[in-house]
């Protein structure tokens, strides 16, 4: 069995090759070795970095490490505080840093992500009074899928959007494949699904059996084509095979153009199902997203704009719709005094517990998508000086929550890859994620039909290839925000 290394474990005499380094590199938990001199000096540090740049110069295994490119550690003394600690390696911009003592012989090594915490993409960002709540819900043992809290949380939700009604669920899934079930779109049919989004928008049409068909994005707001959508139409028209609904996703919390899209929806009669999951608190066209088709579904799920630790919602206008999926998401249950039930249902209703949560979250949402645009516009401001970055626009008549910034890199003017980038932003403490894979890359969707924006390109894949979303939590600081725009400025300029 291996033990934890000591700090003297990694001391290494100047004596040493390359190869003694390897096993103490291949064990420390902070990839480094420390070359000592006789008296137990500190004299220079070898980390990964350093071999590798050796070996691919054709220097060999047995090379001495005195013969490496000379480069001077960073050390502080061991008594410095994290302030100076947290400066030192700002301002070498490296990872770890050796305390020493007053003598210069190492003592500890300090990482970065001990004193930096890692900014991430989304994370859940609760406020005090949910916590009331949730309280409440116990003290009054409502710990149900029934209860007051969900009662006010479905009419707080709907009110909040403009819809009539609002079914509280246990997911933006549940919600999605609810409207499906209300719609009473199974086997045979088509669907048309924007082809940039998430799984969760594309799975529920493939438990009812029915076939989707991939509308390509548009080049401005990212999310479905309305041109791609009219000769899609076009072409089905012609051969009888129109879809029985189109749905339509608002990738990172900017609304497609529902004005084109209704009205060639219209044109064919067809229905529309928003999947808002992600763009609660968007506008569109003076509404909110999410109340424009005749059902659309929200997620709450914990990296969402708002969240009940998990959870979604379908609203409709219509009250029929939301009170057939009422039934649907409590095992279908009849109207008998016994256990009778005469359709395939779900167990789907969110937890009275939860919606507490939510109506807390709901109080404060327009403080969240307030925060998350200011974090977007603070990206664009600083990020846009660099030649070959460019954003998710808003449409015309368009706000979006901007749930996530996401940045696209123009490969011709910045050589690095996104996916390097996000491995050295990784490393750096801070996360980030390629943009969504498009459903027509997807293994599961082989064979499905994809109507692209045009006959040059496929939007969609190239917003896949080269994008990244950056951390857009609406608890962030601004030095975390400063952090991110400062690294990511110095990967692409470096190259
Ligand atoms: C576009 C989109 N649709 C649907 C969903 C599904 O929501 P949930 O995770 O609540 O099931 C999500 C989020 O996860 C999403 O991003």
């Amino acid at each position: 069995m291996s033990r934890m290394l000591n700090i003297s474990d990694q001391f290494v005499p100047w004596s040493a090759s390359v190869e003694d380094c390897l096993p103490i590199l291949e064990r420390a938990s902070i990839k480094v070795c420390l070359v000592v001199n006789s008296v137990g000096e500190l004299e220079r540090t070898i980390t990964d970095g350093d071999i590798r740049r050796a070996l691919l110069s054709g220097l060999g295994m047995k090379l001495p490490i005195s013969l490496l490119p000379r480069k001077k550690p960073i050390h502080l003394l061991e008594t410095s505080d994290s302030f100076a600690i947290l400066g030192a390696l700002e301002k070498n911009d490296v990872d770890f840093v050796v305390l020493c003592d007053v003598t210069k012989r190492p003592v500890n090594i300090v990482e970065r992500k001990s004193f930096q915490s890692e900014i991430l993409l989304s994370p859940p960002h609760i406020g005090e009074q949910e916590l009331n709540f949730v309280k409440q819900a116990f003290e009054d043992n409502w710990i149900a899928p029934a209860g007051p809290h969900l009662q006010q949380f479905e009419l707080k939700l709907a009110k909040y959007v403009g819809r009539a009604h609002a079914l509280a669920l246990s997911s933006g899934t549940a919600a999605l494949h609810l409207a499906l079930r209300v719609l009473d779109i199974g086997r045979g049919d088509r669907v048309y699904l924007s082809d940039l989004t998430f799984a969760a928008s594309l799975q529920p049409i493939l438990y009812e059996g029915a076939t989707p068909i991939l509308i390509d994005s548009e080049p401005i707001g990212w999310n479905m084509s309305p041109q791609a959508l009219r000769i899609q139409l076009e072409k089905d028209h012609c051969s009888g095979t129109l879809p029985a609904v189109i749905f339509v996703a608002h990738i990172y919390g900017q609304t497609a153009n529902m004005n084109e899209i209704t009205k060639l929806a219209e044109l064919y009669g067809i229905p529309i199902v928003e999947d808002a999951a992600e763009s609660l608190g968007g506008e569109y066209g003076g509404r909110h997203s999410g109340s424009h088709g005749i059902l659309s579904a929200y997620s709450f799920n914990g990296n969402k704009i708002i969240t009940t630790s998990g959870g979604g919602a379908l609203v409709s206008d219509n009250a029929d719709l939301i009170s057939k999926a009422r039934k649907l998401s409590t095992q279908g249950r009849d109207d008998a005094p016994h256990y009778q039930h005469s359709s395939i249902a779900y167990n789907y209703r969110m937890s009275n517990v939860l919606a507490g949560i939510g109506v807390g979250q709901l109080n404060i949402l327009s403080q969240r998508v307030s925060a998350r645009r200011k974090i977007f516009d603070f990206y664009r401001s600083e990020l846009c000086k660099i030649p070959g970055i460019s954003f998710q626009e808003n449409l015309e008549n368009e706000h979006g929550n901007r749930w996530l910034t996401v940045v696209q890199f123009d490969s011709s003017l910045i050589s690095i890859h996104p996916y390097q980038i996000m491995k050295r932003l990784k490393q750096k403490g801070i996360e980030t994620r390629p943009a969504w894979k498009p459903m027509h890359m997807q293994p599961l969707c082989d064979g499905f039909e994809l109507a692209t924006h045009s006959a040059e390109e496929i939007v969609s894949a190239r917003l896949f290839l080269t994008s990244l979303c950056l951390p857009s939590g609406s608890s962030m600081d601004q030095l975390d925000q400063a952090r991110v725009v400062k690294n990511l400025h110095k990967i692409i300029t470096e190259g």
